[in-house]
């Protein structure tokens, strides 16, 4: 298995820091049988539409590689399931296999979180729900001497077409498409995802991170504020990208320990979906 280790990367981390300078969850009903999950049987709040009953992707749930094994979806006894395709969802599955939709999705409950701040404009920007949450975790971590500070938050699609041919121009778009999203299939375009740094270190969006104080941290309690993260070692046969020790994603408390407690690493398989290592 290949790591996150290639060069060029430690540009980037100016690039992406550079970039993003510039810059009602949708519950459904909670009794799905175990093999599926609830794709949204409620109004689009974006597209004032119905979503599909079921999400054609989460029918029938793919091997998501050879060596790992596919995780049961959620419990139907957890208090709340939501959809995986409404990007006002905490559990939208945004990935190569599954852009946003609407591709320019940009969320409406936008604020800048109380935490400490390495970066500004949009990109000290986070959903409501995920900035509250990220409020709790930072303090959590600040109470134990952890010095955490936010990296990189929202994205618009705009920003996220920058960085990303950003990283075309510097390692070429096979490499690229491991280390950065296409506008619209971007996490951070939905609010609930952003970066951690240390304040200042130099690991910042290098591989070297996932040994500072932030990133272990918040491998080991991050669960408990609804973060997991999102880019795990070794799993970009499925998640698409390669280890991203700073790249959080909320999906709620509830959810992300019920990962934890099941070893489950990536959302690809806690949700029962297919790897998505490539775009189609
Ligand atoms: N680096 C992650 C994959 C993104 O660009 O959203
Ligand atoms: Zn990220």
């Amino acid at each position: 298995m290949c790591i996150d280790c290639r060069p060029g990367r430690r540009a980037f981390a100016t690039l992406l820091a550079a970039g993003a300078g510039m810059a009602v969850l949708a519950a459904c009903a909670p009794s799905e049988p175990s093999g599926s999950v609830s794709a949204g049987h409620t109004p689009s709040p974006t597209t004032g539409t119905t979503l599909p009953t079921t999400d054609p992707a989460s029918v029938s749930p793919s091997p998501a590689s050879p060596e790992s094994s596919v995780a049961a979806p959620p419990s139907s006894a957890m208090s709340a399931q939501h959809s995986l395709s409404d990007p006002t969802s905490p559990w939208v599955l945004v990935n190569k296999h599954r852009p946003l939709e609407p591709p320019q999705f940009a969320p409406a409950d936008l604020v800048q979180p109380g935490i400490r701040l390495a970066v500004g404009g949009e990109a000290a920007l986070l959903n409501s729900t995920t900035a509250a949450a990220a409020e709790k975790l930072f303090a959590a971590a600040a109470a134990e001497g952890v010095i955490m500070a936010l990296a990189s938050g929202y994205r618009s699609y705009s920003t996220q077409a920058a960085t990303y041919n950003g990283y075309v121009g510097s390692m070429g778009q096979a490499g690229a498409d491991h280390a950065s999203a296409r506008p619209g299939h971007s996490e951070h375009q939905t609010g609930w995802s952003f970066d951690i740094s240390d304040g200042g270190g130099a690991c910042s969006f290098q591989p070297c991170f996932a040994g500072q104080p932030a990133a272990t941290w918040a491998a080991g309690n991050a669960h408990k504020y609804g973060f997991v993260v999102r880019y795990p070692l070794q799993f970009h046969e499925i998640t698409g990208y390669y280890y991203e020790s700073w790249h959080l994603r909320y999906i709620g408390v509830e959810a992300a320990t019920d990962m934890v407690q099941r070893g489950i690493s990536t959302l690809e398989e806690y949700f029962g979906l297919e790897a998505a290592p490539d775009y189609l």
